[in-house]
């Protein structure tokens, strides 16, 4: 992390502007759903990562499409709601958007966003890849074959998901790592 993004990350979060947003998203309650079992995780854990599994995907939303890479696209609009930096980052670089960005030709206008390094981070990816579009709770590699067979072969998505699986399985297995040291405790 850049001291700037250090400075962001460090910074105790608040949801005070994020909770209109949440009914947005309409897998919001199940996504979170995932959020809380993850949240006792660590201290490190809380009101921004709960925020930001709720948030994840408001790019989708229509009116909110202007480069149609939701990442981007849900970032830009948090930050011009004035939502707090760290939050608005963490929907920036959700589940390895930046392999993605690189491949629209828009890695630098994400850059713009800082990548946070992180247990929050793990976290966040983890719910969002344990989770099916309705919400539901699935493995990793479910969630990963769905979004395959949706897009198909020779989309950027599917490039995308193949060329970030590695890190995206890496951060699901270090969550799960620390899911099973809180649960020897
Ligand atoms: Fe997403």
């Amino acid at each position: 992390m850049t001291g700037r993004c250090e400075s962001i990350a460090s910074r105790t979060a608040s949801s005070r502007n994020s909770g209109e947003y949440l009914l947005a998203l309409p897998n919001f309650p199940l996504v979170s759903l995932q959020d809380h079992r993850i949240g006792s995780l660590s201290g490190n854990l809380g009101a921004p990562q709960v925020a930001a599994a709720s948030l994840h995907d408001i790019g989708y939303a229509p009116a909110l499409a202007h480069t149609g890479f939701h990442p981007l696209d849900g970032a830009r609009w948090l930050q011009d709601q004035g939502v707090e930096e760290r939050l608005v980052c963490l929907v920036a670089h959700h589940t390895a958007a930046l392999v993605e960005a690189q491949r629209r030709g828009l890695r630098a206008e994400l850059e713009e966003f800082c990548f946070e390094d992180s247990e929050v981070t793990d976290a966040l990816w983890y719910a969002d890849l344990t989770s099916s579009p309705i919400g539901e709770a699935v493995d990793v590699d479910t969630r990963l074959g769905e979004i395959l067979v949706r897009y198909g072969p020779g989309t950027v998505v599917f490039d995308s998901i193949t060329q970030a699986r590695p890190g995206l399985e890496a951060a699901v297995r270090r969550v799960e790592g620390r899911l099973a040291a809180l649960n020897r405790r």
